[in-house]
């Protein structure tokens, strides 16, 4: 890959910003593949009706990687056409599984910054070819110090968007692939001088913890879940989701997941794993 994240997209939101963050979409290779027993299509397409149903559309979807699966086949194509319901723009990022340059997704997709008058968001790209674990690599902690010194200079709040988590979420298998250099990543964030969100995919579960006055987040998978708290692989039983965050000027943080309540979405539950 590389999905080469550039340029900047401003969002004519001068009030609360409503962004809507949807992950790990796992799209297989042909339409109705199955990841552990569940058709990742029509998980996705359920979870987007829950965003197609919010009261008013959210100004812009953060989709934080593992858009495909592997071998990815059409995944993008299919992706961006369930996306076209929404009457939003949505940025992607690339997670572990990716594989999107821009032969097969709009140069549009992969933006760097997305800004408001009050909220500078960042996206990066956390994923290193052929392994599962995260990583920022230079440019990727160059951008996010510019961003940094962006939102400082413009009197911004940031919010970083990216695949892999920085912080453990309480699975001893899952919490080795966080980023491998969450240092480098603290001590540029640490700088910003206003209120600093970070999300992530990855996980396949919702978390939301305060470290150093920073929020980190995690979110459930469009298709399945990981169930937490576990020392080995292990599924959970939790329905498809995703996560809303509405971004007040002041730089209040409300958050919130939601998940399909009206259909149900099986899974293997006794899989030893998957790649
Ligand atoms: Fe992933």
């Amino acid at each position: 890959m590389s999905s080469a994240l550039r340029g900047n997209y401003t969002l004519n939101n001068g009030d609360t910003l409503t962004l809507v963050q949807v992950t790990d979409a796992h799209l297989m290779g042909v339409r109705g593949g199955r990841l552990l027993n569940v058709d990742t299509d029509d998980s996705l397409a359920a979870v987007l009706e829950l965003v197609e149903a919010r009261p008013e559309p959210p100004d812009a979807l953060l989709i934080t990687g593992d858009i495909a699966g592997d071998g990815a086949g059409d995944a993008y194509q299919r992706f961006a056409q369930a996306l076209e319901a929404i009457p939003a723009p949505s940025f992607w990022l690339p997670g572990n599984h990716d594989d999107c340059d821009e032969s097969v997704v709009d140069r549009e997709r992969f933006i760097r910054t997305v800004t408001n008058p009050h909220w500078l968001v960042v996206m990066l790209d956390s994923q290193q070819t052929d392994e599962v674990g995260g990583y920022l690599a230079a440019n990727e902690l160059d951008a996010l110090s510019q961003a940094v010194d962006r939102a400082n200079q413009e009197g911004k709040h940031l919010l970083v968007a990216l695949h892999h988590p920085l912080q453990p979420v309480g699975c001893d298998w899952l919490d080795p692939q966080r980023v491998a250099n969450s240092s480098a990543f603290e001590l540029e964030v640490q700088r910003c001088r206003n209120q600093v969100v970070v999300i992530a995919g990855h996980v396949h579960q919702e978390s939301d913890q305060v470290s150093g006055n920073i929020r980190y987040l995690t979110t459930p998978s469009t298709c399945i879940q990981f169930a937490p708290n576990q020392v080995n692989f292990k599924v959970g039983d939790q329905a498809p989701g995703y996560r809303w965050l509405r971004l007040a000027p002041s730089g209040e943080i409300e958050t919130g997941v939601e998940r399909v309540t009206d259909r149900e979405f099986p899974v293997d539950l006794d899989s030893g794993g998957y790649l």
